[in-house]
């Protein structure tokens, strides 16, 4: 019997581990230039935080969450968004007491129970950034502007901003009443669960995904109406970000499909995706820090999808890897008898920080010269009943295309001094390199 992986799950295999470690570490860059700390939350948590923050009436929480009851009968779910979970554990550290304003991001996969398509999976992985302490809205226009630089340097162009805002909580009252209003008449061309939305939670009709429903819902327009702080503030992200030369489109109109967002809100848009085009999105929660049990404070943020983010930079098209530069040893052994003393001297390798490797199911010598050559390495290293007789290692440069012998006893010694010669002498070996970056 096969098994495979899960429905809308994916295995992420060694040569694309260095494309996703490459934005991951673009990701991690660039937060901490602009002075954000990782956090790392648990993938489980406790359902109710979800109710109460997404939303009850939300697709998220009514239709994907993946729920459960453990053994000790207690309601859990496997996160489904990681904002949620940064604000919980802001205020059980109490990070609002110790750190006041605290710039917060984090990396891992979130789980809803979607219908997966071509960049929409039951397990993804999140980049996400919240910024919990501040109404101001400059902290809106860094975190967008973070967002575009991440976008860029893993290299998306031709992205596009969206943005808008959806009012303080009382904009958002006239503005449900008001939809609620010029949809009344229209009822019965909505559908079953719409119908329901009309009392519960007006705003999700505009993102329902039956036909029909969403379109009426945007008919005549924006439906949401912005007092007049909220249209300064607005006008102020606007402001920033044209100082900071972000080009931006706020005369789209959207809709969030999670509760919390008070005032901006943005969707980072990229044509190569499809019907799932939005890379990242995010805006500002005003009131979930409170909601939460906390004090009254301000706070916005993002997260963007990794695998969007490879799909919409063509990284997951592109040939397998870049060329690079051959490196480590591998320690060839002319008889299985011989696999003690070659494993000695690949730990005292490894010791050395040399990456080393070694054939262990007693193959021949001509195979394991193939499968170094397949693998990349800078040496090969031969040891023979001859080589231990005479005390020396046969030393084949297979970039060089040229072989000497060493001495046994210096064999290790010399071969790291080799290889970290070649590192000070500027080469930068990705993937496992010889010397590690710290
Ligand atoms: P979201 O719009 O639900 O927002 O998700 C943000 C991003 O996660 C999307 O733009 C997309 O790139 C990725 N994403 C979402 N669902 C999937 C999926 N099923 N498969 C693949 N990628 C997906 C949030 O999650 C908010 N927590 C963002 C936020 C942070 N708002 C404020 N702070």
């Amino acid at each position: 019997m096969r098994f495979q992986a899960l429905r809308g799950t994916t295995d992420i295999l060694p040569e694309q581990v260095r494309r996703w470690s490459h934005v991951e570490h673009t990701a991690r860059r660039l937060a901490r230039l602009y002075g954000y700390q990782e956090l790392r939350t648990p993938l489980i948590e406790e359902t109710a935080l979800f109710l109460r923050s997404v939303g009850e009436t939300t697709d998220i929480v009514q239709k994907e969450m993946f729920r459960f009851e453990d053994r000790g009968g207690h309601d859990i779910v496997l996160r489904p968004e990681g904002t949620a979970s940064v604000v919980r554990a802001y205020l059980e550290h109490h990070l609002d007491k110790t750190q006041g304003f605290a710039k917060l991001f984090y990396l891992g996969p979130m789980f809803r129970a979607e219908r997966p398509q071509a960049g929409r999976f039951r397990q993804f992985h999140q980049y996400g950034v919240e910024a919990i302490g501040s109404a101001s809205p400059w902290v809106d226009v860094e975190v967008i502007l973070l967002c575009v630089r991440i976008l860029e340097a893993c290299g998306i162009t031709g992205a596009s901003v969206w943005l808008s805002s959806l009012g303080c909580r009382n904009d958002q009252a006239r503005s449900a009443e008001a939809l609620r209003k010029r949809l009344l008449p229209a009822r019965s061309a909505l559908c079953k669960e719409c119908q329901d939305r009309l009392e519960k939670n007006v705003f999700r009709v505009l993102d329902c995904k039956q036909p029909g429903c969403r379109e009426r819902g945007w008919a005549g327009g924006s439906p949401f109406l912005l007092c007049d702080a909220c249209t300064a503030h607005l006008e102020e992200v606007k402001q920033g970000l044209a100082a900071a030369k972000i080009a931006f489109d706020d005369t789209k109109v959207f809709a969030r499909g999670l509760d919390y967002y008070t005032r901006t809100v943005f969707e980072v848009r990229s044509a190569g995706l499809g019907a799932q085009d939005a890379v990242a999105a995010g805006g500002r929660y005003d009131h979930l820090v409170e909601e939460l049990g906390g004090p009254s404070v301000g706070a916005v943020g993002f997260a963007a999808g990794i695998e969007r983010i490879l799909l919409a930079s063509g990284q997951d098209r592109q040939p397998a890897q870049p060329a690079q530069k051959r490196h480590g040893v591998y320690l060839a052994i002319a008889k299985p008898a011989l696999i003690a003393e070659g494993f000695r001297l690949l730990e005292q390798l490894r010791e050395r920080q040399v990456d080393a490797a070694m054939a262990y199911d007693g193959r021949s010598l001509k195979a394991q010269l193939r499968e170094a050559d397949k693998a990349g390495v800078r040496f090969v290293a031969i040891l023979g009943e001859e080589e231990l007789t005479q005390r020396a290692m046969t030393l084949k440069d297979l970039e060089q295309g040229s072989q000497r012998t060493v001495p046994l006893d210096a064999f290790v010694e010399g071969v790291a001094k080799l290889l970290v010669s070649d590192t000070a002498a500027g080469v930068r070996h990705q993937g496992c390199g010889i010397r590690h970056q710290p």
